[in-house]
Order: structure tokens, then C-alpha cells, then sequence
């Protein structure tokens, strides 16, 4: 039954991807060594994702809250993602990949910004895969750029207060236009969310392994995959009502 199968593949994975600072600490290597050996394993993942004919992959590559990390830090990351975007743009454009980035992109100097534009702009008419970059990303700045444009909307008078629903204000939430959450995973031992994706979060299968970022692999990919496709998705209904519609 193909109908089944493909229902078994997550239509749109988010991955918080941590542990690149304790993987590049058991090399005696500093952490930036660590964000680097990251990209490698970002490669391997939309490769996967393109390969399984996932439709959306979300990576968290930078929360709101990193900023508070030491400045060489900080530093490095935004270096790495200038090169990053630098070197491989083209590639994924070549393998029909849209590129997305979300959070608060006012808080990136002009380069990096027009950067991220650029790069977005290039593979807009891709429609292989969506990859979405979250940067300054947190899930609570989503939710407040979104009530944000709600209450500009009422005091503007397009839309009386009663109209403001779940799924009006869902609209406004980043990634609104792509398919919901279906799997939600997250490497390096740590099992919470830290402020990734609350709304569009709340109905997707959560997934944490002790794997660190940079080990992650294509094994570990369908290892995810496979795990949600033997979850049983109920969505406040009786097991008994999800197998009579199934
Ligand atoms: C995740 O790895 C990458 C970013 C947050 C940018 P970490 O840097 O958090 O690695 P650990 O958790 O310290 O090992
Ligand atoms: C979450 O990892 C953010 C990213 C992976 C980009 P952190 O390492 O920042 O999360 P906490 O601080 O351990 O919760
Ligand atoms: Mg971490």
C-alpha cells in the first residue's frame, strides 16, 4: 500500500542540532572545531531528507538565547555561517533545495543579512525540499512577532477581536505555509525544547538521542524515521477511533 507508506515518512522534521561543543571537548579541540564538524552532518541530513521525499527539514542552528554565549564564540558561528552560505548555496540549489531562514534576521550585521536574502531569494523556485534555517530563533519571539501583526491587524480595523482564532493567529507564525510539525528531534542528550518551534511543536513527535550533532549520520536519520513511523498519532482521540479511521 503506498498510500500507508508514505504516510510513515514525516511530511516536515525540525531537528535541534547540540553537542557540537562536548564532541569537539572529547577531541581536546576548541568549540568552534566542534561547529564545524556540524556542517558535515547538515550536508548527510538533506541529503536523507531529499532522498526519503521528506517535504520540510527546520534545523535550529542559532537560538535567541546563544547570544549570551562568549563572544569568540558568537564570532565563530557567524563566520561559519558566511562561509557556509559562501560555499554551499549553489549545491543545494543544484539539488532543487529552497532555502529558508527564520527568527530575527535584524539582529545579523548587513553582510550576513544580505546573505541570507540572497541565498533565499536564488533557490525560491526550488521545490525539491524546503530547508529552513532557524537563526536568532526562539519560539517565544515567533509567538510575539505573530501577536505583533494580530494586534496591528484589529487596530487597523481588518479584523474585530473576535476573529482572531488559532488558526488566524497561525497564519502569522513562521513556516504557517508548510505542512505541521510531523517530527521533532534533537541530538546531544538534552531532552527539551529550549524555546525551538512551541507553536507549530505541539502535536509533532518528539525524538532525542544521545548521538552528538556532528555524529550524526544517515543511520541515525532512518533510525528517527523509523521510530516515528511505529508511533501511533492520536491527536486527543481514542486508539480505538484512529484504527477505525485508518
Ligand atoms: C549546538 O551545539 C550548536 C549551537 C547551539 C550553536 P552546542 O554548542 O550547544 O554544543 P554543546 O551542547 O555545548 O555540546
Ligand atoms: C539549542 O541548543 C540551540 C541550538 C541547537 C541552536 P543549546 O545548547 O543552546 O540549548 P541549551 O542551552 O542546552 O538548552
Ligand atoms: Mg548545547
Amino acid at each position: 500500500m503506498p498510500g500507508a507508506e508514505a504516510a510513515r515518512v514525516p511530511r516536515h522534521i525540525a531537528i535541534v542540532m547540540d553537542g557540537n561543543g562536548r564532541w569537539a571537548k572529547a577531541r581536546r579541540r576548541p568549540r568552534s572545531f566542534g561547529h564545524n564538524a556540524g556542517r558535515k552532518a547538515v550536508r548527510v541530513v538533506i541529503e536523507g531528507c531529499l532522498r526519503e521525499g521528506v517535504q520540510a527539514l527546520t534545523l535550529f542552528a542559532f537560538s535567541s538565547e546563544n547570544w549570551q554565549r562568549p563572544q569568540d564564540e558568537v564570532g565563530a558561528l557567524m563566520s561559519l555561517f558566511l562561509r557556509a552560505l559562501d560555499k554551499e548555496v549553489d549545491e543545494l540549489h543544484q539539488h532543487g533545495v529552497r532555502l529558508r531562514f527564520i527568527g530575527d534576521l535584524d539582529a545579523f550585521d548587513e553582510p550576513l543579512r544580505q546573505r541570507m536574502q540572497a541565498a533565499m531569494t536564488h533557490t525560491a523556485g526550488n521545490r525539491a525540499l524546503q530547508v529552513n534555517i532557524a537563526v536568532s530563533y526562539g519560539g517565544r519571539w515567533d509567538i510575539v512577532q505573530a501577536s505583533r501583526r494580530a494586534a496591528a491587524a484589529v487596530a487597523s480595523g481588518e479584523l474585530a477581536l473576535g476573529q482572531i482564532d488559532e488558526a488566524r493567529l497561525g497564519q502569522w507564525m513562521c513556516l504557517a505555509e508548510l505542512p505541521p510539525l510531523d517530527l521533532f528531534i534533537r541530538t546531544g542528550g538534552e531532552c527539551r525544547i529550549s524555546n525551538f518551534l512551541l507553536w507549530q511543536a505541539a502535536y509533532a513527535e518528539l525524538y532525542f538521542t544521545e548521538t552528538l550533532w556532528p555524529d550524526f549520520d544517515q543511520a541515525c536519520l532512518r533510525h528517527a524515521i523509523e521510530d516515528y513511523a511505529r508511533r501511533e498519532r492520536r491527536f486527543g482521540r481514542t486508539g480505538e477511533q484512529v484504527a477505525a479511521t485508518s
